[in-house]
C-alpha cells in the first residue's frame, strides 16, 4: 500500500500542490483525475521523490520514505512510468529491456514475463524505441517498469495520445495486472471511462487540491465529468 498523507509540494516558491492526501491499495488501481495543470504529474514526482515535498509523508507499506531517493524507492517497490512514453531512444526494444533486467537474478524470466503481457513488443525486438509508435512506446515504458517487480506501478497518462485499440491493450493489461493480487496501481487518466473501469477509488484533483472523492464501478463517467466542471 502506498500513503501519501497531506502532501505539499511544487517548484522553487510555487506551491503547486496544497495537502494532498490519497491511498493506493496494494493490489487494487486507485485513479487521479483532473483537468491539465491540475498538479497530477507533480504529485507523482512529489511520490517518486523527483521533487522534495515541502510537507507530508510518503508511506510505502507502512515505511515512511519521504526522504529516500527515487533509485530507493525503486528498490523498495515503487515504479514509476512518466508521462509521454519515453524510453531510450537510441536503444532497440530488446536492449531497453535487457538496460533495466540485468543484474536481476530473474532478469531473463523478468523479460519474458513482459512480453507475454505486451505480445506485439516480442515482433519489434530489434527496433530501435525512438521509431516505435506512441502506443508501442508506451507499452515498452510499462513493461519496463514491471521488470522492477514493483509492489506499486505509478502510471501518468498512459493512454495519452494513443491510438484507440492501443488504447484497449493496455487498459487490459493494468486490469489483468491487478487481477493477479500483488500489484497496486496509482493510475493517472485524462481517459475517464478508462479510470473508471479500472479504479476501486479515484480522486478528482483542481488546483492543487483533492476535490472529490469516489468509487470506481458505481460512478458514471457524466457524474466525473460533472465534478470536473466545478
Ligand atoms: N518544472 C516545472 N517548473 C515550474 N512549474 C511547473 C513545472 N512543471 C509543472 N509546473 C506547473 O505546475 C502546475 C501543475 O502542472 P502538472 O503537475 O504538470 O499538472 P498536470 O499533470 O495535472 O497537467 C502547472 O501550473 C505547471 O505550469
Ligand atoms: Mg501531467
Amino acid at each position: 500500500m502506498l500513503e501519501l498523507v497531506d502532501i505539499r509540494a511544487g517548484y522553487g516558491r510555487t506551491e503547486v500542490i496544497h495537502g494532498v492526501s490519497l491511498l493506493v491499495p496494494s493490489d487494487g488501481v486507485a485513479a487521479v483525475m483532473g483537468h491539465n495543470g491540475a498538479g497530477k504529474t507533480t504529485l507523482l514526482r512529489a511520490a517518486v521523490g523527483l521533487i522534495k515535498p515541502t510537507r507530508g509523508k510518503v508511506l510505502l507499506n507502512g515505511e515512511d520514505i519521504t526522504g529516500l531517493r527515487p533509485s530507493a524507492r525503486v528498490a523498495r517497490g515503487l515504479a514509476y512510468v512518466p508521462q509521454g512514453q519515453q524510453s531510450f531512444g537510441q536503444l532497440t526494444t530488446a536492449e531497453n529491456l535487457r538496460v533495466v533486467a540485468d543484474g536481476r537474478k530473474r532478469g531473463k524470466a523478468l523479460i519474458a514475463e513482459a512480453l507475454d503481457l505486451f505480445p506485439a513488443l516480442t515482433t519489434l525486438l530489434d527496433r530501435r524505441a525512438g521509431l516505435l509508435s506512441g502506443g508501442q512506446r508506451q507499452q515498452l515504458a510499462i513493461a519496463r517498469a514491471l521488470i522492477t517487480e514493483p509492489k506499486i506501478l505509478i502510471l501518468d497518462e498512459p493512454t495519452e495520445g494513443i491510438q484507440p485499440n492501443v488504447v484497449a491493450e493496455i487498459e487490459r493489461t493494468v486490469m489483468e495486472l491487478t487481477e493477479r493480487g500483488d500489484l497496486g496501481v496509482l493510475l493517472v487518466e485524462q481517459h475517464i471511462g478508462f479510470a473508471l473501469q479500472s479504479a476501486q477509488h479515484y480522486s478528482i484533483l483542481a488546483a492543487g487540491h483533492v476535490t472529490s472523492t469516489g468509487e470506481g464501478g458505481t460512478t458514471s463517467t457524466d457524474a466525473v465529468r460533472r465534478a470536473m466542471a466545478i
